[in-house]
């Protein structure tokens, strides 16, 4: 058995814990303050929120508790930056040629997804077009292995504030350094980087990628990747998840338990992953539909949730994903739908097919153990008669397990409220498309694209 593990240097989970951050600043950059300062990259609704105001103002120059040390003096807020949607190559290019000829100690986000990983690739990007690393600045990671480009400085800053094209100054683009695009390597330099989740859905906060988006036809989810990508630090704080809108909760936590259960039965799972992630589909599983449709409020509950999609983060960063997020990847690029309600239409019916094909060509599998535990533990409230997943045994009782995953996660599609991918646009003419771009990635068994198009077509 051989396997590595990547994990954040540090996890502060709990209700309140963003105001934690202050003080873990000055060992965060490991005395490498050099009067620069923060970059805040946020969402609009985190903007809004009397939370993160109380928390800028605590953190920037002027707060009470602003952090300062012996060795340099205090770090000032150096900026924020709002990000809305999915980040494009030119969302990330635009923020990182604003900042690059300023001192960036550190780069904070806060939001979801994709505002956590537009943080996490302008945290890689600056370094790269001539910012903190040219300077010397605090950079973390494989320094060593570092490629630096041509970094050739536009004329107008007007033009990384959206006026010249693609937003690009220093003729460097985080395109070049994306998985199946570009053709540059990552060189896993970056300022060090602060993941704050203010929904429990991708773990962005746990993993080593940001997935960058393109749109249209040709257009692509892609990621930029690198070991050394991991932030430094995740604060889960679930008050932040408290006013997280019904769809938001739903779609975002079908996503956590997509990447929980991918990663379960990856061909690369490893028994920490595998450990961690059976426990997190018990924290889903208990948690999803109640808050969803009893208890939105409940501080335990978004506890439970975070903490899931947390786990979700380190084991799809780990052991990686299967066919659900094969599909999902070129069907969020060429279609406007979010990653969470994408990831939920589609993980009833790769289940299933992964699970038949299973039955049929691989009868010994324990994987199909596995799942048929799983069914009971998400059929629980179903007046199922079987307690305990860990009881299941016998051929009957793993059929009977494998039938009720399925089944309850059809049932939570309608339960949590998620529209059909036909809400978005897609037409039985674009399937064949989308099953052509698709990929199995690590999932247990290779779905053909006819299959693949079929799982599409059922949910359309
Ligand atoms: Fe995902």
């Amino acid at each position: 058995m051989n396997f590595s593990m990547l994990f954040n240097r540090k996890v502060i989970f709990g209700a309140g814990s963003i105001a934690k951050l202050n003080h873990e600043i000055p060992g965060l950059l490991e005395g490498r303050m050099r009067g620069g300062g923060i970059l805040l990259v946020i969402s609009r609704s985190v903007s809004r929120s009397d939370k993160y105001l109380e928390f800028r103002e605590s953190l920037c120059k002027g707060g009470s508790d602003s952090p300062e040390t012996e060795t340099g003096p205090r770090v000032d807020c150096a900026g924020e930056e709002i990000v809305s949607g999915e980040p494009s190559p030119e969302t990330v290019d635009r923020i990182t040629a604003r900042y690059s000829d300023k001192k960036i100690d550190l780069v904070v986000g806060i939001g979801g997804g994709s505002v956590m990983d537009a943080g996490k690739a302008v945290s890689a990007m600056l370094p790269l077009v001539g910012g903190a690393e040219a300077k010397g600045e605090a950079v973390s990671g494989a320094e060593g292995e570092a490629v630096r480009g041509t970094a050739v400085k536009g004329s107008s800053a007007g033009g990384a504030a959206g006026g010249a094209g693609h937003g690009v100054t220093s003729g460097i683009s985080v395109r070049d350094y994306l998985e199946g695009v570009g053709r540059q390597k990552p060189p896993g330099i970056k300022i060090p980087y602060v993941a704050i989740p203010t929904t429990s859905g991708t773990g962005s906060e746990a993993t080593k990628n940001a997935v960058i988006t393109e749109r249209g036809r040709n257009g692509f989810k892609k990621s930029l990747r690198h070991d050394s990508y991991v932030p430094e630090m995740a604060i889960i704080d679930p008050e932040f998840m408290l006013s997280c809108p019904r769809n938001v909760t739903a779609a975002s936590g079908m996503d956590t338990v997509s990447q929980l259960l991918e990663s379960y039965i990856s061909t690369k799972a490893n028994p920490l992953t595998e450990a961690l992630a059976l426990e997190g589909l018990k924290l889903a599983s208990q948690s999803l539909p109640r808050l969803c449709n009893d208890s939105p409020g409940d501080m335990e509950l978004r506890g439970k949730m975070a903490l899931a999609s947390y786990i979700s983060g380190i084991t799809l960063a780990n052991a990686g994903l299967g066919t659900v997020h094969g599909i999902a990847g070129p069907l969020g690029g060429i279609f406007d739908i979010p990653h969470g309600v994408a990831c939920a239409n589609l993980l009833p019916g790769v289940l299933e097919t992964t699970i038949e094909k299973l039955k049929a060509e691989a009868p010994e599998s324990p994987l199909l153990v596995k799942l048929g535990s799983l069914g009971f533990l998400f059929a629980r409230g179903r007046e199922v008669s079987i307690e305990a997943s860990e009881t299941i045994k016998g051929r009957y009782e793993v059929f009977k397990g494998l039938r009720l995953l399925v089944e309850s996660l059809e049932e939570w599609l309608d339960s949590l409220g998620i529209p059909p991918l036909s809400s978005f646009g897609i037409s039985i003419a674009d399937v064949d498309i989308i099953a052509e771009k698709s990929g199995n990635k690590n999932n247990p068994i290779s779905l053909s694209r006819e299959e693949i198009a079929l799982v599409i077509k059922k949910r359309l």
